[in-house]
This record gives C-alpha cells, structure tokens and sequence, in this order.
C-alpha cells in the first residue's frame, strides 16, 4: 500500500510528503566527509539532518552498492568499473582516503548496509538510482526487491529517484507501493506526462537550470518540486519561498542553521 502523503502526484493531488524535511543531505555531508559513505551519513545525522540522499548502482554481482560514479577512481583506491566488480571486491576498496586520512579505510557501502545505518539513525532516504546504458530495468528491480524488504513502512520518509526512466519503471512493476521521484536537471516540456505516465510522487530538478516561471507552473500544480545541489542558504531560502519543497546540500548543518530549521550539533 502507498503511503499516506506520498501518493503519486495528480494535478488534483499534491502530494504532502509527511516527514521530509527542507534540507536533505546530499550524498551525506559530503563536503565535510566522503560522500556515499557511512561516516558522510553519520555526520549529517550528527549535524541534524533527518534525510540523506545517497546514490546506488548495480555491482557485478547484482548487489546494490552505494557510489555516484560509474567508475572506482574518483572516490575510492580501486580501478576501473563498479559495474565489473563484485560487491565482495567492492567491499574491500578503501573510499575514504580521497577525502583525507581521517577517514582510511572508509568501506564503500553496499545499499543493503546503508539502509541498515539509517534505519538505526530514524532518518530519512532519498534512493537515487544510477544506471549504466542497458542496466536500467535491472537496476529499478533489484532495489524495488531490496527497498520492499529493507526500508519499514511506517518509519523514516522514502524516496526512489532516477534519471533512468526505465529504473522507475521497473521499480513499479516490482514494488508499486514505493514513492517514486522522477529526476531531471530541467523540467522539459512534458514533465506532467511524465510524471504521470511514471506514477511520480515528486520532481527533482537541478537548481542551476531552474527557471522562475517553470517553478511557478509546477508550484501552481501542486507538484512537489525537490532542489538539487544548493549549498548557498540564500539560494535555498528564494527557492522555498518561490514553493520548492526541499533543497539537497552538501552542507545540511550549515544549511538547516541558517534556515532557522531543526537545531543542530556542532558541524
Ligand atoms: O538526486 C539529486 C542529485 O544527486 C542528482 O545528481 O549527479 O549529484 O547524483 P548527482
Ligand atoms: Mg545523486
């Protein structure tokens, strides 16, 4: 059953999207730890967050792991592809170091593992799929499995996102019941065809190409409109009072700070 509030988007629904709050950190506090690991989302939830983003991608095994690049060099000690290695492989990788020794050894996460952590933390979820060509369908099953058996019900807010249309719909075939984001740097021309072909909750939108009467459109349609990546709170304060739902920042801390929201520990 879809959950109260999160409901898929209609132009006389608008979703309310209970328990998400107006800053989400993306990829954890990624600007202050490495991003997609646990310790990033240990740190937004010690600076107060409530809801992570956080970006998942099939291994060669068919394991969900958590990491934004199709490939190992950028975050992590490996080489090469994720998609060719095996979660046990990946398992081994060190991708903390890139962000400073503080953080050696960091493990790259499975998906299975992070959602443990956050559930343990009560907080909130933002599944972004990442898809290589031809992986998409794959990908939208094995997390619609995953999520229907890992994420509780009634807990923390969860929200599966993609770029990959085919993700999206591969997770409603397989776990209808799971709100779906659809995510896009701009809001074309057919984003409520979209929206509702895919049966899409909310709309992802990157702040750089946001146009104020495109927000004001989808504003007025009730659509709940989520910011990606806004690390300037006065960026993030035009944005929610123009109606944008939340911001995704690197900086959650400082962000929820200054927007007067939920007190914070120390960043
Ligand atoms: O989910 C929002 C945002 O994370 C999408 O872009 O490249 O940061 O994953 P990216
Ligand atoms: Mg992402």
């Amino acid at each position: 059953m879809v959950r109260s509030g999160f409901e898929p988007w209609r132009p006389d629904r608008s979703p309310s999207l209970p328990g998400v709050p107006r800053v989400i950190a993306h990829r954890g506090a990624s600007r202050d730890a490495p991003e997609n690991t646990l310790a990033a989302f240990r740190l937004a939830h010690a600076q107060g967050a409530r809801m992570v983003e956080l970006d998942a991608r099939l291994a060669a095994d068919g394991e969900l792991v958590v990491i934004h690049d199709s490939t190992l060099e950028r975050t992590t000690d490996g080489r090469g592809r994720v998609i060719e290695a095996t979660s046990g492989a990946l398992a081994r990788l060190d991708a903390g170091s890139w962000c400073g020794a503080a953080y050696r050894g960091e493990p790259l996460p499975t998906l299975a593992r992070a959602l443990g952590l956050l559930v343990e933390l009560g907080m909130g979820v933002n599944v972004e799929l990442k898809a290589d060509p031809g992986e998409a369908e794959r990908t939208g099953q094995a997390a619609g499995r995953l999520l229907r058996e890992a994420w509780p019900g009634a807990g923390p807010p969860l929200l599966v996102s993609s770029f990959a249309e085919a993700a999206l719909e591969a997770v409603a075939e397989v776990a209808p019941e799971l709100p779906r984001a659809l995510l896009r740097e701009e809001a074309g021309a057919d984003w409520r065809e979209a929206l509702a072909r895919l049966g899409c909750t909310t709309l992802h939108l990157g702040a750089e190409h946001l146009a104020g009467d495109t927000l004001e459109a989808l504003v007025a349609a009730g659509v709940p409109v989520l910011v990606y990546t806004v690390d300037d709170p006065a960026r993030a304060r035009a944005l929610l009072d123009a109606g944008c739902r939340a911001v995704f920042s690197d900086l959650p801390g400082r962000m929820a700070e200054a927007l007067g929201e939920a007190p914070t520990a120390a960043q």
